[in-house]
């Protein structure tokens, strides 16, 4: 079974707030439908979620009433997005069952606990693709916490038989330097303790490109294979899960 993140800057403009692309969605629907392998699909927040996320500190957890329309907010605008994500595999007549993380998993100070993975895997084996997405959770530290897809591919990593990961990002892949300089060409393969700096001004509530790299390395070590693919270049998510050349970086594991 194979893994794909839709990062939340591909399936949205993540500096415009509430800025999506159904056409980008709706693409990547049709080459993911056309391969006819067995999938979970996981997608981010992007622009649906960091903004309002950081602005209320929904990440530090519940600390005043202020918070609770915030939370539900961010809640109603991620089931918006996900329900456009739902659509383009509709359109693609590929069976989809939406399960937001919101709904079935438990934190513990900003960490999963509980998410369970026979719902996704029973979803599964009646030809089903389950898809779930970051959402706000409950945590039971904090009250509430922010799950990212991220979080959420990590977790099925390590506790279902996974043979590859692909994290479909607008970017070409892993860059030496974050943001990337002009010109600056992605890296092909990526291990830990490679020299890479990471700054950025984009509010990224779940900690952006460098714990991102973290759970790649982490997913690595699980034997799947992880690839970084830019979506905005119709075909590449397809040459990718098919095995073919593709343009992107590979993440190796520590072992
Ligand atoms: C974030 O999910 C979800 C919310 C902020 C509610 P991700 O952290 O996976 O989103 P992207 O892919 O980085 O945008």
């Amino acid at each position: 079974m194979i893994l794909i993140k839709l990062g939340g800057s591909i399936i949205t403009d993540k500096n415009k707030p509430l800025a999506a692309r159904p056409e980008v969605i709706d693409r990547l629907a049709r080459e993911i439908a056309s391969t006819g392998e067995k999938f979970i699909i996981v997608h981010g927040g992007g622009s649906f979620g960091h903004f309002k996320a950081a602005e209320h500190c929904i990440q530090e957890g519940y600390k005043s009433e202020e918070q609770s329309q915030a939370i539900a907010d961010i809640q109603y605008d991620m089931r918006i997005l996900n329900s456009m994500v739902v659509d383009g595999f509709h359109k693609a007549s590929m069976p989809v069952a939406s399960i937001p993380s919101g709904a079935i998993s438990v934190f513990d100070d900003g960490r999963i606990v509980e998410f369970p993975v026979d719902v996704l895997s029973h979803y599964l084996d009646i030809g089903i693709t389950p898809i779930t997405f970051g959402d706000v959770v409950v945590d039971r530290t904090r009250g509430v916490c922010i799950c990212s897809g991220d979080d959420i591919m990590q977790h099925l990593a390590k506790n279902l038989e996974v043979t590859k990961c692909i994290f479909v990002t607008e970017v070409d892949g892993m860059y030496q330097n974050y943001p990337p300089g002009d010109g600056e060409e992605p890296i092909p393969v990526v291990v830990p303790g490679d020299d890479i700096s990471f700054s950025s001004d984009r509010p990224d509530v779940t900690g952006g490109m460098e714990r991102k790299l973290e759970l790649m390395f982490d997913i690595a070590a699980t034997g799947s294979e992880v690839l970084i693919v830019n979506g905005l270049v119709p075909d590449r998510v397809k040459k990718a899960i098919m095995g073919e050349d593709f343009v992107g970086t590979v993440v190796k594991g520590g072992n």
